[in-house]
This record gives C-alpha cells, sequence and structure tokens, in this order.
C-alpha cells in the first residue's frame, strides 16, 4: 500500500492520462552503469602520441585524480555512486519524465512521445551530473583546484556550481565567441566564485600561439581544452576536468537512463526509438547507455543521434586516431572526427561544436548500434519555438537538436502509418540563450552546411597518426 502525506490526494488520472512521471529521492540510482563490458567490439586503446604506446596511469596522473583513471579503463559493469555525490544529486535528482502529449497533439502525431528534463538542476543542464562526481574524487586525492573549457558556458557554470559546493577553486577558459554571446553565463560562474577568462586567452603558450596567428580566433573547444589542460598540467594544485568526451564522464551521465527506464515503467511503456543530441556525447550517452544495454541484449530500439550540420562529426567525420585539442596536448584517442584544428562556424549551439565525439559513442555507431543524423540551425530553431509553444519549456540550443529529431522521426512514422513510442532528453533549457533566439526572431541565423573540401582540409590535419585497428 502507498501512503500519502495526509493532505496530499491521490488523483485517478491514471496512467493514461498522466503528464510527469516522478520518482522518490530513495529512488535515486546508486551505481553508475559502464557499458564498457557490455560492447560488442572493445574500444581502442588511448594512445600516448610521442610512442603511439597505450597510455599508462602515470601518464594520466598530472591531469586526473586516481579514481577517474580506474573508471576511465574499469570493465566493472556497475561503479558504486559515493554518498556524498548522492547527497548533493538530491537538490534535483531524480529529474522528471514528461510525456509531451500537447507536442503530440501540436503536430497531430499517431507516435507518444517522452522527455527526460535535465533542466531543473541548478546550472540548467545534464552536466552537475559529472561536474559533481569529478569535483568531488579531485578533493579526496588532495586537489585544491581545478582548470577546464566551456563552450556554450553549461559545463562552465556547472563545474563552478559544484567546486563552490564541494570546496575547490576554479578556472573555466570560455570559447570566446560564447563568452561574447552569452554575458549571463559569465555572471553565472562568477556568482559560483570560479575564475573565468575568454578563450584563446593570454594566460597559457597556447592561447597566446593562437592569438599570435588569428588575433580574431572566435575559439573553439579543441582551442579552450588545449589551455585548461596546460593550466593543469603546470601546477600540482590543479587538476584538469573535462565536461563531455571521455568514459568516465559518460558513466557518470548514466544516472539519466538508469532514472528513465523507472519512469518509463511507471508510464507503462517502453521506447522504440531514444535520441539525444551530441557535442562530445554525454547527455546523449548518459540517456542512451541503459538502453543500449537492452538493446545488446536483444530488444529492439533505434538510438538516434543528433548533430549540427556545421559540426557533422559523426554523419561526415572519420573514425581515425585523433587529439581531443587544438594544440596537441592530450593523447590520442580512436574516434569519428573532423580533425582538432577543425574550427566550426560559430553557430548557436555552442556545445556542440567539437571537432570529435566520444570514443565510446564512436565505437558504438561504427558497430551499428547508433545511428546519427544532422541538421541545420534555422530547423532547430523552428522545432525549439514549437515545442516551447506546446510543452512551455523554452529549450537550451543544443537539446533541440534532439526535439528536431523527435519530430522527424514522428513525421515519418506518420507517414508510414506507423506508431511509435520516442524518448528523448531534453538536456538544459535555453534561459541564457535569448541572444540566440533573438537572432532567430529576427532573421539574422545563418545556415551553415560544410563544403567538401572545408572537411577534406580539415582532415588533413591527421595524416601520419596511427590507424585505428
Ligand atoms: C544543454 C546542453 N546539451 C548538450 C550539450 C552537449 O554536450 P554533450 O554532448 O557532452 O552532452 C551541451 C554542452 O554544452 C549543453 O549545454
Amino acid at each position: 500500500m502507498t501512503v500519502y502525506a495526509r493532505d496530499v490526494k491521490q488523483t485517478s488520472v491514471g496512467v493514461a492520462g498522466q503528464t510527469k512521471f516522478l520518482l522518490e529521492e530513495s529512488q535515486l540510482p546508486r551505481r553508475w552503469y559502464n557499458i564498457r563490458p557490455d560492447m560488442p567490439t572493445a574500444p581502442q586503446p588511448v594512445l600516448h602520441p610521442g610512442t603511439g604506446q597505450p597510455v599508462g596511469p602515470d601518464d594520466l596522473a598530472p591531469l586526473f585524480p586516481m579514481e577517474l583513471i580506474g573508471q576511465e579503463v574499469s570493465e566493472e559493469a556497475e561503479i558504486a555512486i559515493p554518498e556524498e555525490v548522492l547527497e548533493i544529486y538530491r537538490l534535483w535528482r531524480p529529474t522528471p519524465l514528461f510525456r509531451a502529449r500537447r507536442l503530440e497533439e501540436a503536430i497531430g502525431t499517431r507516435s507518444r512521445i517522452f522527455y527526460k528534463y535535465e533542466g531543473v538542476s541548478p546550472p540548467g543542464s545534464h552536466k552537475p551530473n559529472t561536474a559533481v562526481a569529478q569535483a568531488y574524487y579531485n578533493k579526496q586525492e588532495g586537489r585544491t583546484r581545478l582548470s577546464t573549457e566551456t563552450g556554450a558556458g553549461q559545463w562552465g557554470s556547472a563545474l563552478a556550481f559544484a567546486c563552490k559546493l564541494i570546496g575547490l577553486e576554479c578556472k573555466v577558459y570560455m570559447v570566446k565567441i560564447s563568452y561574447e554571446q552569452k554575458p549571463n553565463r559569465r555572471s553565472m560562474i562568477q556568482a559560483w566564485g570560479a575564475e573565468i577568462v575568454p578563450s584563446p586567452s593570454e594566460d597559457t603558450e597556447s592561447g597566446r600561439a593562437i592569438l599570435a596567428e588569428h588575433p580574431d580566433s572566435p575559439g573553439s573547444l579543441g582551442i579552450a581544452i588545449s589551455e585548461a589542460v596546460e593550466d593543469a598540467a603546470g601546477r600540482d594544485d590543479t587538476a584538469y576536468s573535462l565536461g563531455s568526451v571521455l568514459n568516465h564522464v559518460l558513466l557518470h551521465q548514466t544516472v539519466i537512463g538508469q532514472e528513465a527506464l523507472a519512469q518509463m515503467e511507471l508510464a507503462g511503456a517502453f521506447p522504440d526509438v531514444v535520441i539525444g543530441c551530441v557535442g562530445g556525447g554525454s547527455n546523449f550517452a548518459g540517456l542512451a547507455f541503459p538502453f543500449l544495454r537492452e538493446k545488446i541484449a536483444g530488444r529492439e530500439i533505434d538510438v538516434l543521434a543528433c548533430e549540427p550540420a556545421a559540426c557533422p562529426t559523426l554523419t561526415r567525420g572519420l573514425f581515425a586516431y585523433d587529439f581531443g585539442d587544438t594544440s596537441k596536448l592530450t593523447p590520442l584517442v580512436a574516434m569519428h572526427t573532423l580533425g582538432h584544428d577543425f574550427v566550426p562556424a560559430p553557430i548557436h549551439a555552442g556545445g556542440l561544436r567539437y571537432h570529435g565525439v566520444a570514443p565510446l559513442i564512436s565505437q558504438l555507431v561504427r558497430d551499428g548500434l547508433i545511428r546519427a543524423e544532422a541538421y541545420l540551425q534555422n530547423d532547430i530553431f523552428e522545432s525549439a519555438v514549437l515545442f516551447a509553444g506546446s510543452e512551455g519549456i523554452l529549450p537550451a540550443p543544443e537539446a533541440a537538436h534532439a526535439i528536431h529529431g523527435t519530430l522527424q522521426v514522428a513525421g515519418a512514422a506518420d507517414e508510414a502509418g506507423e506508431e511509435r513510442t520516442i524518448l528523448f532528453n531534453l538536456s538544459g533549457h535555453g534561459h541564457f540563450d535569448m541572444s540566440a533566439y533573438d537572432n532567430y526572431f529576427a532573421g539574422k541565423l545563418e545556415d551553415v552546411a560544410l563544403d567538401e573540401n572545408e572537411i577534406n582540409r580539415a582532415l588533413r590535419a591527421i595524416e601520419g597518426l596511427p590507424t585505428p585497428a
């Protein structure tokens, strides 16, 4: 029997009429799900660029705490979430899962659409799921300061928030174009006590070298990563923290999909299609990996990754060994890449402007378990506005890629006379992206579809690097 607080009345709309599917705090997942042991093909080893040999823990120790290095290569299917991390997660988790009834009505689909909403976290996205964990392990191992990059500002604010709550200093290198487009994100990062500079900056050798050659560089995640890595490598008190791409980051995000599995069960449904946007790949993996576990075990699920046409890493990049950053400071990882010196056009989904993508996702795409599509930004904003007009939430431009993907899938199903159950990740709200919406409404957004010559030029940067097996 369920016991309700005295003045809370149980209503009897039943699951069929229900909009929100909520879990109790006590139902928060206590373990992260590690997909590595379930993958049909093991991911390629990370290589030292000097020797071409797999990197060991000692190579990574200047940048990361040992616990995270261990998680990076762990073959354990599940890893316990520390109690201190769970305690901070409880500020906003479990996050709600919604049935998008009004959106379904607005587009007249026969499909059922659900979304998991990560925008309820204090910084407004999924990013604190890993920021809190990373800050925690760094503190445990004696680091007092973290350095990082941020694109759209979501990751920088998430890490600033986590460092503040856990008690660490934080320095954020923010991609210059976003720094200029999003002054409010900057203030938010400062409000949580972090130091923030536009990247490329004068604070590092990598930044100064890029400014010398391209004084007007809009910056890119690849450049900002170089600066943050250089900062951490040069100081004993500082570790580097990455908001996406790495295995341990994707691992921490799997609380999203585990909650969603339980919430879909509450809704009496299971998705035929699971959808997320992909920058480095963390929110997508967070939702999709627990469902891919079911797919690998034999369930039929279409798993769709959505990316911008201006930065089409999965749809037009090569699966190759490449550096994670522009200045070639990181180890080599096998992933879909557009080349480490590729600088994406300054589109408004700043968090999706990255030349590579998580190696775990790349391998799963290669194995045919995930498919990908790329969309133009005006189409994305049209879908974002349609969503805001029916569900009410104004989405982050990154998350709007997943909305657009959902509308494509629902539209195709309707045309084929089929009915699908679709689940997507609404990874964040867009309250700090209003200048992007301003430009969209003013008709000033440019659609950037990359031409083949630029892709071929950028890919020349990886010639001569090792080839994946
Ligand atoms: C709201 C939101 N969604 C998605 C992303 C893309 O990152 P990832 O692919 O790691 O989830 C970002 C990155 O900043 C973001 O802010």
